[in-house]
């Protein structure tokens, strides 16, 4: 995945570009084809930045991600807590539990220590070796946590009863999202949950426009600068295309699940409760 980065840091990302990535304070250089381009970085939030269509949460990013995520996106410590709730309905003695996209491993944690007693395992998969190096460095704890480096899109799930997606999906091409759902949805057990979070897109282009701006205004409110803003939206051109609420349900319930719901909308971020 292409790299935002840590102003003033050289990071070299395996898989980005077929060659290599130079960061320095105003610009990083792709080498590609033997031709050196330049890719202007824009500033995100503090230290944080990246340049055009380029987000990703690889490099350094880890180091700032909880910080700016929290501020970045409504209610989403209070999601985390809705999510540890309702796996408490879900989550059985023996269990095996999944978060897809478990950055830093703040969720995965928390519901490993609401179920210490009962789990038999819980894996945070995240493409990230630095999302994951964080994760097993804060919350590594073999006998019940795994933190794992791995694509959810590939990853051989074995039977579970509780699968959480917490905003990640939506950084997969919208027939990639079903492919994973279908996977997660074969392996689990009758009766047991998955938690989808995503950013969604309105069917209706007064009502995009709204949210929107509303959404601009939360960001401000949360002490972003304009610029930032503008920079972080930018940066996620093809990396992030929002499917609407009514395509999330439908993708749902043709992957298996009989009983969706919607659980949580705040703005343009949506979650939903898909039951096997
Ligand atoms: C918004 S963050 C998830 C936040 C986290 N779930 C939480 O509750 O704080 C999205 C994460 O998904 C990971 N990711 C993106 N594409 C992935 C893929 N194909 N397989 C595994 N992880 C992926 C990113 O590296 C990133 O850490």
């Amino acid at each position: 995945m292409h790299c935002p980065s840590i102003i003033g840091a050289a990071v070299s990302i395996p898989g980005s570009f077929d060659g290599s990535v130079v960061q320095d304070a105003k610009s990083q250089q792709r080498i590609s084809g033997g031709e050196v381009q330049d890719l202007d970085l824009e500033k995100v939030d503090g230290e944080l930045s990246a340049s055009l269509a380029s987000w990703s949460f690889g490099g350094t990013v880890y180091r700032s991600f909880d910080e700016h995520i929290t501020r970045s996106v409504p209610m989403y410590s209070e999601c985390h807590e809705l999510i540890l709730s309702l796996s408490d309905f879900f989550v059985r003695p023996d269990s095996i539990v999944y978060e897809l996209g478990s950055a830093t491993g703040v969720l995965t944690a928390q519901l490993a220590q609401r179920h210490a007693s009962k789990l038999r395992r819980i894996i945070g998969i995240d493409i990230e070796q630095s999302m994951v190096t964080e994760a097993e460095r804060r919350y590594g704890n073999p006998s019940v946590v795994q933190f794992v480096e791995a694509d959810v899109r590939s990853y051989k799930f074995e039977p579970s009863d509780f699968v959480v997606s917490y905003y990640t999906l939506q950084f997969l091409r919208p027939e990639e999202r079903h492919h994973v759902i279908k996977a997660v949805c074969e392996k689990m057990a009758r009766g047991g949950a998955f938690v989808l979070f995503e950013k969604v897109r309105e069917r209706d282009g007064r009502l995009q426009d709204l949210v929107d701006q509303l959404y601009a205004d939360y960001k401000l409110g949360n002490g972003f600068e304009p610029t930032e803003i503008l920079a972080k939206t930018r940066s996620l051109r093809s990396v992030l295309e929002p499917s609407t609420s009514a395509e999330n349900i439908a993708a749902l319930r043709e992957a298996g699940f009989s009983v969706v719901g919607l659980i949580h909308k705040g703005l343009c971020f949506e979650g939903y409760l898909a039951i096997k």
